[in-house]
């Protein structure tokens, strides 16, 4: 009995086959983030109606896979064709119901599924409004009920649904707050809307999801779920302007800020009125800079307004090149943005 040199190579294809899929199942289930930006744990109604349809969608897919995969390891550990060959694998019938009738059904069954998820995924009705612009390359969130600018940062009352209403000042950018909802477009010539609920008070954190130039992976932003009474709070502290400057250091810095910054940025209660950058009224306030470039501290502050670039080249913000003796008065009157 002669065995051909492309029998063992068939089993080493198999033998490969079976090896990187399960290397591809390890590193997969190892996705699952702990409270990190993973849809696989929604914090939130509509997350949770994504995820189960998500979950069924994978066990289906994993059972087609295995079936598949089986009957292809099968055809290729077959002894070849020649004298002999056994009875063929296949037959007609094998053909309609595994390749027509079968795949049908389940593609029907995933179809009314979807339907079930997109129309369970209706906006309910809302009380709170939130304008998202998008930026490149960050996140301008405005509460027009509330005369409330602020950047990279939406907050929320928990356990309500809020609808976000999404326009781009320049490309095309996608909002994506995994534990809360599935992504959604913003685009330059009209607005589209998402809406958003959470289970828990927390913060859960965003990314822009469609590619968006070099800086697209370092336009994060934030969705802090507070208590109602929390929300309450955070609404009166963010519609108040800022702070008057209490020291000289503090004043010099609010001066170099209006003559070197005010035309980009604007801080309410000051003259500085610009819109090409985020708003900074209660910057101290923000959990980072630069759209999650950083964590929001004195010395990246400082760093930051030095000189952006290395930090995130490509941003429209250019170098300062303020003495350090500015520079250093602007960042002790930035901190004070409470
Ligand atoms: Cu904005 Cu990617």
């Amino acid at each position: 009995m002669k065995r051909t040199h492309g029998d063992g190579q068939n089993r080493s294809y198999t033998l490969q086959i079976l090896v990187v899929f399960t290397a591809a199942l390890a590193v997969l289930s190892g996705c699952r983030g702990e409270g990190v930006q993973s849809m696989l744990d929604p914090a939130g109604p509509a997350a949770a109606e994504i995820s189960k349809l998500w979950w069924f969608m994978l066990i289906t897919g994993s059972i087609v896979l295995v079936i598949t995969l089986g009957l292809l390891a099968a055809a290729l550990l077959r002894r070849p064709r020649g004298e002999e060959a056994g009875p063929p694998l296949g037959s007609g019938r094998f053909v309609v119901l595994g390749g027509l009738i079968g795949p049908g059904i389940i593609l029907v069954v995933l179809l009314i599924l979807t339907l079930r998820t997109t129309i369970s995924l209706r906006t309910p009705e809302t009380t709170l409004t939130i304008q998202v612009i998008g930026h490149r390359w960050w996140w301008e969130v405005r509460y027009p009920e509330h005369d409330i600018v602020t950047a990279n940062e939406i907050h929320i009352p928990n356990g309500v649904p809020i609808q976000l209403e999404l326009i781009s000042a320049d490309v095309v950018h996608s909002i994506w707050i995994p534990r809360l909802h599935g992504k959604m477009d913003l685009m330059p010539d009209h607005a589209t809307r998402l809406w958003i609920q959470s289970d828990e008070p927390g913060t859960y954190w965003a990314q822009c999801a469609e590619y968006c130039g070099i800086q697209h992976a370092f336009m994060r932003l934030s969705v802090t779920a507070h208590t109602e009474d929390a929300f309450a709070q955070w609404l009166e502290d963010a519609a108040r302007p800022a702070g008057a400057p209490s020291t000289e250091r503090q004043q010099q810095g609010l001066d170099v800020f209006l003559r070197a910054c005010a035309h980009c940025h604007a801080i309410s209660g000051t003259a500085a009125r610009g819109r090409i950058g985020p708003d900074l009224t209660h910057l101290s306030q923000r959990l980072t800079i630069g759209a999650g470039r950083l964590p929001n501290n004195r010395g990246n502050l400082y760093g930051w307004i030095s000189d952006p670039q290395p930090l995130k080249p490509g941003n429209l913000m250019p170098p300062s090149l303020l003495p350090s003796e500015e520079l250093e008065a602007v960042v002790e009157y930035l901190m004070t943005l409470e």
